[in-house]
């Protein structure tokens, strides 16, 4: 009974750690768009630096992963690149696994 407790504990906190709002996003090849469409440049200009400073600043306007995700469509459009829901899926979940960290 203890052991059988115990096994269920652990498969819940497991389930936690790895549990991801984007769950269908690639990081990698979020990093990869990100890199190749240059979304740094623009806030550079506005931050300095390599622009990632905006993801990272106190006041930094992300709350939570929906508004992460609108704003990257948001973006892109901006910037031209015209992404499949799949790739802003993975540009979403790049900047939250780097930078941003909701669960
Ligand atoms: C034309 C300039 C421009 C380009 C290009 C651009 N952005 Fe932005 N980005 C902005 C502006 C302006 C803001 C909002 C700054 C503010 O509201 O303080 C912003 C904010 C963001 C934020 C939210 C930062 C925060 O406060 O948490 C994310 C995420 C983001 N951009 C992602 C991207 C991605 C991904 C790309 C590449 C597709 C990209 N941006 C390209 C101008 C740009």
């Amino acid at each position: 009974m203890r052991h059988r407790f115990l096994g269920l504990t652990l498969a819940l906190l497991a389930g936690a750690a790895f549990a991801s709002p984007f769950p269908k996003g690639d990081p990698k090849a979020g990093e990869k768009l990100v890199k190749e469409a240059k979304c740094g440049a623009c806030h550079a200009s506005m931050f300095g630096g390599d622009g990632s400073a905006i993801y990272t600043r106190p006041d930094r306007k992300m709350k939570n992963p929906e508004q992460l995700r609108t704003q990257v469509r948001f973006c892109a459009t901006q910037l031209g690149v015209s992404w499949f829901p799949e790739e802003e899926e993975n540009v979403a979940a790049y900047l939250n696994q780097q930078y941003y960290k909701f669960k």
